[in-house]
């Protein structure tokens, strides 16, 4: 099983370089939202945030080994998903882009250089007011959209409705929010029988995506709340053990459940829609399970910071970071969230259903 599964992601990895290597990729952009996992540098542009990553030891293994604003030692999930798209890297964020608006409108209108924005930003979530207490600023998922407006009102302007209408159809629209929505409740006294709270989490997210919807969006990329009882932070609240924290992982859990429920109910009103929901919380048990299989001898304690302090640049730094699952108190090394992407991209049902990013990549309408 375990062996089957590198030998998978070893196929893709060289599938994918080819195809980088020789054709166009059929989508032709990727429209990027969520928090810290998917956050390329918005969060740079924002002074007062809390939520920062601009220093190292972030981005050590970084081309040029600089800190981007990427909460990892390298490239992020948005960044291997977009990879896979057939592009570089992520595209960049809107905060950035908006600093040069004439590039970004002349690179619209060619249509050179242009392949989507990324508009996820660190310590946000689904409701406007996940982060704002403990991060003083983030830009949550409402506002992330508004700033999608703003890109799509450009976009018409330099290829008119139709021309942009398609555009969107075809594009990506990627997803991964959640996980900081349930930090903050739990922080505040949830109890993990509380399925109403989990229910109004999907109910937000439901209007996210119609809001999106509206806007042109069709192909829907979504990553589930990952196992996030089991991140160091966690983890310290379950020393004596060695393990994670239970409650949290089955708030991941219900999460799973019911936003699956949501996207296949929205999916026989919206007919027009395709959809991957990834299963993060599968994702990072079959880490766990079998973790020699896929090179990682640290499943437990982060890289940097040690798992029981913040990444900071006089942290301790561990040597070998592409074994290690973890690279902070919360978030995937680089390793970790590039398998995380090669399992979205050609993953089973079991970690990625009801089709895979391939198939959606290559869906028609
Ligand atoms: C953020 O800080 C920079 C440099 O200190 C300053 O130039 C900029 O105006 C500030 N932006 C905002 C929105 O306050
Ligand atoms: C965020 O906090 C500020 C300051 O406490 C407050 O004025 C604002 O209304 C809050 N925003 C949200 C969306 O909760
Ligand atoms: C969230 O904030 C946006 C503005 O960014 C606002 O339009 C929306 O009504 C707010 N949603 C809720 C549920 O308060
Ligand atoms: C949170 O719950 C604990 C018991 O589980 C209780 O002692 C504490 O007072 C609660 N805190 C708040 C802010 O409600
Ligand atoms: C702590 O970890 C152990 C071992 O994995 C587990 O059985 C236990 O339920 C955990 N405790 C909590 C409070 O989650
Ligand atoms: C990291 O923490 C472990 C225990 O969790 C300890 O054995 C080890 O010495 C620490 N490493 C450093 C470099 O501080
Ligand atoms: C790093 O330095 C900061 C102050 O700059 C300090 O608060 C923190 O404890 C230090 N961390 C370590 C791991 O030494
Ligand atoms: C496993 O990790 C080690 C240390 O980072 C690295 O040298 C080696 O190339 C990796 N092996 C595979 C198959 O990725």
């Amino acid at each position: 099983m375990a062996e089957r599964y590198v030998l998978i992601s070893l196929i893709l990895v060289v599938f994918s370089l080819s195809k980088v290597a020789t054709s166009t990729s059929t989508t032709p952009a990727v429209f990027i939202f969520g928090d810290s996992t998917a956050d390329v540098g918005t969060n740079n542009f924002i002074n007062e945030t809390k939520a920062k990553a601009d220093f190292p030891h972030n981005g050590v293994d970084f081309p040029g080994s600089r800190p981007t604003g990427r909460f990892s030692n390298g490239y992020n999930s948005a960044d291997f998903v977009s990879k896979l798209m057939g592009f570089k890297r992520s595209p960049p964020p809107y905060l950035a882009l908006i600093t040069q608006q004439q590039r970004l409108h002349r690179r619209i209108v060619q249509a050179v250089n242009f392949y989507g924005v990324n508009f996820a930003s660190g310590g946000s979530g689904l409701l406007n007011e996940t982060g704002n207490f403990t991060y003083v600023r983030v830009i949550p998922m409402a506002e992330q959209i508004q700033h999608f407006t703003k890109i799509r009102e450009m976009i018409i302007d330099a290829r008119g409705q139709e021309s942009t209408d398609t555009f969107l159809s075809r594009s990506l629209f990627f997803l991964s929010v959640g996980s900081n929505d349930i930090f903050e409740y739990f922080g505040g006294n949830g109890t993990a029988s509380d399925q109403s709270f989990i229910t109004f989490l999907k109910i937000t997210y439901e209007l996210h995506l119609r809001m999106l919807y509206s806007l042109g969006a069709r192909k829907f990329g979504i990553v589930s709340v990952p196992l996030i009882g089991c991140c160091p932070s966690q983890r310290i609240h379950n020393i004596t053990e060695g393990g994670c924290l239970e409650d949290m992982n089955l708030y991941s859990h219900m999460f799973f459940l019911s936003i699956e429920d949501m996207l296949g109910q929205l999916s026989l009103e919206l007919t027009d829609i395709k959809y991957s929901l990834g299963n993060a919380n599968e994702m990072v048990k079959d880490f766990m399970d079998n973790p020699l299989a896929l090179n990682f001898t640290e499943i437990s304690s982060a890289c940097c910071g040690n798992g029981t302090n913040p990444c900071s640049p006089n942290a301790t730094l561990c040597p070998n970071r592409n074994q290690h699952l973890f690279w902070d108190l919360y978030h995937p090394t680089q390793a970790a969230a590039q398998l995380a992407a090669l399992t979205l991209y050609g993953g089973s049902r079991r970690f990625v259903t009801p089709i895979n990013f391939m198939q959606l990549a290559a869906a028609t309408f």
